[in-house]
């Protein structure tokens, strides 16, 4: 089959794009408002796109709070979502009233950050501290505004919790990441291969 997507003519019950374009690795982003408060939610258009220097970026469709902490604050911290908190990174997705924080919601304890004033998640085995460089507002080849906003920053802290460690390399399996798939779908890295890149 094909189709164009901007018609959305694939003739399917649900939009397959996001199963398309998958497993998105999850980044579940910790910020502070302006009154202090924390915030955590996670973020499947996300991803690292430099590492000279490091920058990652979260995409958000609207000003939500991540996006408005961001921006506001200057900093934020992205997470690895693990199997074991799978549960948890969902109840995060909540839509939480600014009072109610997402760790409370979710029962998760949060640990303090090194460069950066957003707290981490104590649990998660990789944390990136953030400092916001760029708010790019998406569009589309027309030229038309996205609904989407990109948040881009650069990494200048990083946590890595020491059982993951094995031999001075990561151990990502350990650590047993999930991301996103399409629909209701998750996928976790319990097993990993190597190749050579060709000389
Ligand atoms: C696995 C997962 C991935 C998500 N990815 C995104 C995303 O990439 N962009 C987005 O705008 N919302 C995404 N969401 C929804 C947000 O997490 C949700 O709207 C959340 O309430 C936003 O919180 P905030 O307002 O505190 O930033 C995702 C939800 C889940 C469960």
């Amino acid at each position: 089959m094909h189709y164009d997507p901007r018609q959305n003519d694939h003739g399917l019950p649900r939009d397959p794009f996001k199963a398309l374009v998958a497993p998105r690795p999850i980044g579940w982003i910790s910020t502070l408002d302006t009154a202090g408060r924390a915030n955590l939610a996670p973020y499947s258009y996300f991803n690292a796109v430099s590492d000279r220097p490091y920058l990652v970026m979260f995409s958000s469709f609207g000003r939500k709070d991540s996006w408005a902490n961001a921006e506001e604050t200057g900093e934020f911290v992205c997470n690895l979502a693990t199997y074991a908190l799978r549960e948890a990174m969902n109840a995060t997705s909540a839509s939480a009233p600014p009072e109610v924080s997402e760790f409370d919601l979710a029962g998760l304890e949060m640990a303090p950050s090194v460069a950066v004033r957003p707290p981490r998640v104590a649990a998660s085995p990789v944390a990136l501290e953030c400092v916001t460089t760029k708010i790019l507002p998406l569009q589309d080849a027309a030229g038309e505004a996205a609904r989407y906003t990109m948040i881009l920053g650069e990494v200048v802290h990083i946590h890595i919790d020491d059982a993951i460690i094995r031999d001075g390399f990561v151990d990502l399996a350990r650590a047993e990441p999930i991301a996103r798939c399409g629909y209701m779908d998750y996928a976790h890295v319990d097993g990993l291969f190597s190749m050579e890149r060709p000389k």
